[in-house]
């Protein structure tokens, strides 16, 4: 008989890749924030171990003013030096600048996120440990330092960005440090001779200080709506768990939180979208895909008080369940999921230390189905991913800023038609290990690629920021 019950689950393992949540392992490891703390300890680490290698030491890493292209796999600045020769596939190199080019004192980039002006200038938010920097990327995709927004209370690794209307919506994990609003329009008319440091009293739109400890995980925003979310806001035992904190920003001067969604926990990221299908119930309504830790968590936020958690779903291969972004926001079908750790752990597709693109069927929120992956040929980890247009542009550390066609998802959701179609491995320091890549928390945290003019902003946490462009033809 017990032997039937396990041939039975693991058939049922082999058809279907989701999961229900394991509640004994989510509430030693997951819901009582010890793997949490560990990963952030493991980053730390990493980190310290950089900064002693003389790795964070911005000299080493010179402007970069010409364009490089990237010619039979690489892009060559410097030949005969490894660490000034970066592989590719079909992306080119404009500008770079390291951290303190980009008036950084406090090397340690994050996130970013872009802004065009509605004359279509392009400008982008870059995180570093000791605040935020912006710069303007002309036409010939060089960056044009204009100044920075200091940190609010203490420098931190975690500098978290997105772009709401004209806002910049800015979090971190440093205690005190609250959710910044900041009206990008004020860069619009900086004379680059003289860059602005802003002054967090007087140059911000609005702060939010309604956080329990004043540090956030991540910040999540809608444009489509009056909202700007806060996830992973510690501690776990607070009234919101760490779940996603609702904030109202109609008068971003005077941003309040109407309640939370506490109910699945802690929140490492999500995207906010109103549903446009396929579930017609759903029409309409604002949906958060959460990604919960060892969880896809799928929220009806449309009631701010009265959240309503549609699906908790884990899959075979959890070990950090990271982002993700939804294939087309305009018909919700199909989603991508990152796991940051299942590279690390050892686990699941993620075993041999390749990043896996995990794909869901989300047609049915409630039931959501993990159909396939797609497995990266380059060693490394994944971290943040966004979908336009149909290829994934994704910031995988130590790997580089690499570019998935993910067209074929809904002809093939097994994910076996998913292409790379270009890369650019801003970390070469690891390309002599074996497999061309570690499995390390190196490298790019976050890019922007959404800009018109093609230009892709990529920040790395050691050397600085790069801009970047595909080939002409590489998207047809
Ligand atoms: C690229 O590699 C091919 C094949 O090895 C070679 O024929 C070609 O000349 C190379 N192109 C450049 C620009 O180096
Ligand atoms: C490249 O960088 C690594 C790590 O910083 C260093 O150990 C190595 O000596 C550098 N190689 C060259 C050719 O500069
Ligand atoms: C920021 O502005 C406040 C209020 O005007 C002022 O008291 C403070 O000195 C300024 N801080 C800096 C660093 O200039
Ligand atoms: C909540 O958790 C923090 C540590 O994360 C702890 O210091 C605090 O005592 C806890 N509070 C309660 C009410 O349990």
């Amino acid at each position: 008989m017990i032997i039937q019950t396990l041939l039975l689950s693991l058939a049922a393992l082999v058809a279907a890749k989701e999961l229900p949540k394991d509640l004994v392992k989510a509430a030693q490891l997951y819901d009582s924030g010890i793997r949490h703390a560990n990963n952030i300890a493991l980053k730390m680490e990493t980190f310290a171990r950089q900064e002693a290698a003389g790795r964070l030491n911005s000299d080493l890493y010179p402007e970069i003013k010409g364009v490089v292209e990237c010619i039979n796999g690489t892009a060559i600045v410097e030949p005969g030096n490894a660490n000034m020769t970066f592989r590719c596939n079909n992306i080119d190199l404009y500008h770079f600048l390291s951290h303190a080019n980009l008036g950084s004192k406090l090397v340690g980039g994050s996130s970013t996120w872009g802004w065009t002006s509605p004359d279509g200038r392009e400008f982008v938010a870059i995180g570093q440990r000791d605040g935020a920097a912006f710069v303007e990327i002309n036409k010939q995709g060089k960056m044009i330092y204009l100044g920075r927004l200091p940190e609010y209370s203490i420098p931190s690794l975690w500098r978290e960005i997105r772009g709401y209307r004209d806002l910049m919506i800015i979090g971190s994990e440093a205690p005190g440090h609250g959710i910044q609003i900041f009206d990008m329009k004020k860069l619009l008319d900086i004379d680059p001779a003289r860059p602005v440091t802003f002054n967090n009293s007087k140059d911000l739109t609005g702060h939010f200080d309604g956080l329990p400890w004043g540090r956030t995980h991540n910040v999540v925003t809608n444009p489509a709506t009056n909202f700007i979310y806060s996830v992973g806001a510690q501690p776990r035992n607070s009234s919101c768990a760490s779940g996603i904190i609702f904030i109202d920003i109609s008068d971003p001067s005077n941003p309040t939180s109407p309640g939370c969604a506490s109910a699945d926990g802690y929140v490492h990221d999500a995207q906010c979208l109103i549903y446009k299908g396929p579930d017609t119930q759903f029409e309409g309504h604002e949906i958060c895909y959460g990604y919960n830790e060892d969880t896809l968590t799928i929220y009806d936020v449309t009631d701010k008080k009265k959240p309503v958690i549609l699906s908790i779903t884990s899959y075979e291969g959890a070990a950090y369940t990271h982002q993700g972004w939804v294939l087309d926001a305009n018909n919700q079908h199909y989603l991508l999921l990152d796991d940051e750790y299942d590279e690390y752990e050892k686990v699941g597709p993620g075993k041999e230390g390749h990043p896996i693109t995990y794909i869901w069927d989300i047609s049915s929120l409630k039931a959501p189905k993990q159909t396939g992956f797609y497995r990266s040929g380059a060693r490394g980890i994944d971290h943040n991913q966004y979908v336009i247009d149909g290829f994934a542009m994704q910031s995988n550390y130590g790997s580089g800023f690499r570019v998935l066609d993910v067209r074929s998802i809904p002809q093939d959701p097994t994910g076996k038609g998913v292409k790379e179609v270009a890369f650019f491995d801003i970390y070469p320091e690891d390309d002599a290990e074996l497999g061309g890549g570690i499995v390390d928390f190196v490298g790019t945290w976050g890019s922007y690629a959404y800009f018109k003019s093609g230009y892709i902003f990529v920040n790395t946490m050691e050397r600085g920021g790069f801009v970047l462009k595909m080939k002409e033809g590489t998207r047809v």
